[in-house]
């Protein structure tokens, strides 16, 4: 059973072991949706959350806006991402030549985890009109990476150094717009 607590000091005293160990932690965590809305409330805003930070580890609730796309980041660090509702879709970059190019996918539901390598470039979609939400533990400081991380233009693909107000500002700008198409009566949502 989920409990913010016991997950955050299970994580604390497993990032050692590697991205292996932290997916089972994580997969056990999300099997049951209901139980860590319960632990860490229903959503009521998109965006992030940190639930714990370290040099080591850091754990973030995210909550993708309805319709939201993250542009394609990087982030020096192995991450394993849980989901416990809704739908996380990942589109996965490699560098080229000439920049990047998307090589795979990996579309998550309710219960799915998928575990992302160190040099790892994602880029993420909610392709539903409702809040997914997802736990994703990083082995590192998210905030503080341990060399300069990238993001990559949306539609030009030209890279650029992460800007972490910019991609918060992305879920804020997704939600409004979300609100938006739904207070003109174009969209029905849950959550
Ligand atoms: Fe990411």
């Amino acid at each position: 059973m989920f409990d913010r607590d016991h997950f955050i000091e299970d994580c604390i005293t497993t990032v050692g072991e590697g991205e292996g160990a932290i997916g089972e932690l994580v997969a056990a965590a999300v099997s049951d949706g209901s139980r860590v809305f319960a632990e860490l409330g229903e959503p009521t805003r998109a965006g992030i959350q940190t639930l714990y930070r370290a040099p080591n580890l850091t754990i973030i609730n995210f909550v993708w806006a309805p319709c939201m796309s993250l542009m394609p980041h990087d982030h020096h660090m192995f991450s394993v991402v849980g989901i416990y509702a809704g739908r996380e879709d990942n589109i996965f970059w490699r560098r080229t030549a000439a920049g990047i190019e998307a090589y795979g996918a990996k579309s998550l539901s309710a219960g799915d985890i998928t575990t992302l390598a160190r040099d790892a470039i994602h880029s993420v979609l909610n392709p539903i009109a409702r809040m997914s939400c997802a736990i994703h533990v990083y082995g590192g400081d998210f905030f503080a990476p341990p060399e300069p991380r990238s993001m990559w233009d949306q539609e030009t693909l030209a890279e650029a150094p992460w800007d972490v107000e910019r991609a918060k500002a992305s879920f804020a700008d997704a939600e409004a717009r979300f609100n938006a198409w739904r207070a003109a009566g174009t969209v029905a949502t849950g959550h």
